[in-house]
């Protein structure tokens, strides 16, 4: 993790600046992304498009982490963006988000969603269920105006990972098959609309994967069904969007491909199915969420009490938990932490860290190997930018965490700490 140095302290700093000092200054539990590990991200997906020679848009899956600033960075990198509800929509717009580059996902998009994207005319809609094509024909209808979309399939493919974040496989939410006939009816219904125009197929196998395999393989089902419609419709997509999941290293068990790899497999497959049927080659979007983030934050904790159970186990626990990173006890996610402030200390004992819920499954780590640790010291726990905050709840009534931003050596509030008066802020007296 080369923005995070220790410093001559021996204290862990983020692109120069001291994590301690950090803690003291906008307090714990906190997040804090390095601005330039962000853009490294963004800039590794759109340079290896570039230099493939090969038209793309990177749009950055803002579910992983959506803030106003987190997308300004990302309008600075001319990333698009993939938005799936009012609320990140509503965050692009404050944003400034060019709305031409703003995607709208969805199994379920309301018709107050769908209005409020075509009235800001974002740059395309993924249609996801039939249900979604009449909202979106009588809306389009009603503003005497019209969309591009894609369709979003689910190519059958079971990419390797957790369960729970399947979402290409055929029994999912999303999307319309392709094995039985359901994509090809959507597409039908679309095309003849006048005002709807069906830019491209889109697909998306699931998160975190680190093989290629499995986006080669939904490629090649996407290509049998554009050969199917080439054939019988004569129509070839001009976009081709193979959504996420480009896994990340947590610890020292995962084992990604450079960001760049991701891309050079799918462009090579692409290009391969696109020769052999003879046609152009397609805009190919993707929508990386995790793999711009997920290493470039990391969460502060102050550890609090030590509960020892002797010849078991050694507790730490820390000022925050399954609030701020739901990951752990939710899909068993693994993470791996230091000791901000006793960054260079040797190893001396082996703990597992518990979060401060009221909930035994609230433990962020377990058996973590640490200097010796006191009450005070300050937790970094690493790769927490994707799906942390994003995903953080107000359970036992806990403020959301505040988010820092550090580039070039300076530090920025991003998100203000949540006070206890916010968390109730919607609370009406009964009495
Ligand atoms: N596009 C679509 C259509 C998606 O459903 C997702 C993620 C992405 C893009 C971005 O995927 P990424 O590049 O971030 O893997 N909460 C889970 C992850 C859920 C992902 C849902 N969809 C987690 O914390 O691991």
């Amino acid at each position: 993790m080369n923005p995070f140095n220790i410093n001559e302290k021996g204290h862990l700093t983020i692109d120069g600046v001291d994590t301690t000092y950090l803690a003291k200054k906008y307090g714990t539990p906190l997040f804090v992304y390095d601005v330039n590990a962000i853009r490294n991200n963004a800039r590794a997906f759109v340079n290896t498009f570039k230099e493939l020679g090969v038209k793309a848009q990177v749009a950055y899956a803002s579910k992983a982490f959506s803030s106003i600033a987190m997308l300004q960075v990302a309008k600075q990198e001319n990333l698009s963006l993939d938005v799936v509800s009012q609320g990140e929509l509503y965050t692009a717009l404050q944003a400034d988000f060019p709305v031409d580059k703003i995607h709208l996902h969805g199994n379920n998009k309301s018709y107050d969603e769908l209005e409020m994207a075509v009235k800001n005319n974002v740059g395309c809609i993924v249609v996801d269920n039939f249900f979604e094509i009449e909202l979106l024909s009588e809306i389009l209808e009603q503003n005497q105006t019209s969309m591009d979309v894609l369709i979003r399939v689910t190519p059958g493919i079971e990419a390797h990972t957790h369960d729970y974040i399947l979402t290409g496989n055929e029994d999912s939410k999303f999307g319309f098959d392709l094995s039985n006939g359901q994509a090809e009816k959507a597409f039908l219904l679309l095309n003849q609309q006048k005002n709807i125009h069906v830019k491209g197929l889109h697909c998306h196998i699931g998160s975190q994967i680190f093989e290629t395999e499995g986006f080669v393989m939904a490629t090649k089902r996407l290509f049998e069904t554009i050969s199917k419609w080439k054939q019988e419709h004569h129509y070839s997509p001009t976009v081709l969007n193979l959504g996420g999941g480009f896994g990340i290293r947590y610890t020292e068990e995962d084992d990604p491909l450079p960001l760049s790899g991701y891309v050079e497999a799918l462009v090579a497959e692409i290009q391969q199915q696109v020769d052999q049927l003879g046609m152009d080659m397609p805009e190919i979007w993707i929508e990386p969420g995790r793999s711009i983030v997920g290493n470039t934050g990391i969460t502060l904790y102050t550890i609090g009490s030590k509960k020892e159970i002797p010849g078991v186990r050694k507790y730490i626990s820390v000022d925050g938990g399954m609030t701020d990173n739901i990951r752990p006890a939710l899909y068993q996610a693994k993470y791996d932490a230091i000791i901000a402030n006793k960054a260079g200390q040797p190893v001396a004992e082996n703990v597992s860290v518990a979060g401060k819920c009221c909930e035994s499954g609230d433990m962020l780590i377990w058996d973590l190997e640490l200097p010796t640790v006191n009450h005070g010291d300050l937790l970094a726990m690493f790769s927490t930018g994707a799906y942390g905050y994003s995903m953080s709840s107000h359970y036992n009534r806990f403020p959301k965490a505040a988010v820092v931003f550090v580039e070039n050596g300076k530090d920025k509030l991003v998100i203000k700490r949540e006070a206890y008066q916010e968390v109730a802020r919607y609370d009406l007296s009964y009495e």
